[in-house]
């Protein structure tokens, strides 16, 4: 039985992962938008790249959800983009409002599916996504520490002029200017980063880190960074689909971890065919550890001004 995966939001970073998805033969997609004409074009000229590129899978465009239905995956990028001078955090209750509605609807048609969220700010839309579903917390899990991740390995890679491939890195926290890149526990072929780069490059690096998607919008003007977040949802996607049960930073449900109760943040998680089956507890410094809480309470912030203007659930 062939995979389904429903990408709604058929905007920068959703055709994108469409396109992901159909060029590894991941699975059907069905691309979801609200604006009449967007899913069906896209979802038709990159159908059309199949006998080009070599793939065979379904891709569809729709402006409601009942083609959805049965979904393995449903990935939530529907929203608005941040602009130049916008915090994440300023897309708050716009984009509550649309993860609300898409959730809902999706998982009418798809009940046991898993729910992926790119949507920002990324954390507070994970909760979002969580509290109108209903599903259990390994079903809801949220892209951002796999992008994260790469922006903070392709600048360690670009600085010591090696392959990215040799380079492993730990981002955890949300996904916001307080996130927490560990310098600690990212090294290149196994050597530490502290015994390659000295204090003000890493520094430097982790800030460059930091501001990665501020980076971006800057230069874009008109939107944000939408080919590695694609790259990094289809990596969860693959993960999942497959099985393959990659360690990968995601935004998770914690119950306690790390001394954090009842809120999505960032953290190593093992990803297979169950969603989130393990989340990994590091050893983390006291210092690590500040940080780590400083990153949560910005996210608790943003779910507590949800919880309080929209009546969201307790
Ligand atoms: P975009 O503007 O290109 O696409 C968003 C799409 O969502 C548009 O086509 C729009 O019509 C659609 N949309 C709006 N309301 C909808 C609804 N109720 N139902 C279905 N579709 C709806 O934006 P882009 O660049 O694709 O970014 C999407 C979201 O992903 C933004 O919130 C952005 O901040 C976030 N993002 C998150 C990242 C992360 O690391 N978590 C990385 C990159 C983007
Ligand atoms: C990014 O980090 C905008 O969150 C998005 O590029």
């Amino acid at each position: 039985m062939r995979k389904k995966v429903t990408v709604i939001g058929a905007g920068n970073v959703g055709a994108n992962c469409a396109l992901r998805i159909a060029e590894q033969e991941l699975a059907d997609v069905v691309l979801v938008d609200v604006v009449d004409g967007i899913p069906q074009g896209k979802g038709l000229d990159l159908l059309q790249s199949g006998p080009v590129q070599g793939y065979d899978v379904n891709v569809t465009g729709v402006n409601d959800y009942e083609a959805t239905a049965g979904s393995d995956i449903v990935v939530i990028t529907a929203g608005f983009p941040r602009k130049p001078g916008m915090s994440r955090d300023d897309l708050l209750l716009a984009n509550y409002e649309v993860v609300r509605s898409a959730t809902e609807q999706a998982v009418r048609y798809s009940p046991d599916s898993i729910l992926i969220v790119v949507t920002n700010p990324l954390d507070a839309m994970c909760q979002t996504a969580f509290w109108v579903s209903r599903f259990s917390k390994n079903r809801v899990v949220g892209m951002a520490g796999v992008l994260d991740t790469a922006r903070f390995r392709t600048f360690i890679a670009q600085e010591l002029k090696v392959s990215v491939e040799n380079v492993t890195a730990v981002v955890m926290g949300g996904h916001g200017d307080t996130m927490v890149p560990l310098v600690r526990l990212s090294n290149v072929a196994g050597i530490p980063l502290t015994e390659l780069l000295d204090q003000g490059t890493l520094d430097r690096l982790v800030d460059r880190t930091r501001n990665g998607g501020a980076e971006i919008v800057k230069y874009l003007k008109m939107g944000s960074a939408y080919y590695a977040p694609s790259a990094a949802t289809v990596e969860m996607v693959e993960s999942i689909l497959k099985d393959k049960k990659k360690v990968l930073p995601c935004a998770a449900y914690l119950e306690g971890e790390y001394g954090i109760e009842g809120l999505f943040v960032g953290v190593p998680v093992k990803l297979g065919a169950r969603g989130v089956e393990k989340i990994y507890e590091i050893n983390l410094t006291t210092e690590e550890r500040t940080m780590l809480h400083k990153s949560a309470e910005a996210v608790r912030e943003l779910v507590e001004v949800i919880r309080k203007k929209m009546g969201a659930p307790a």
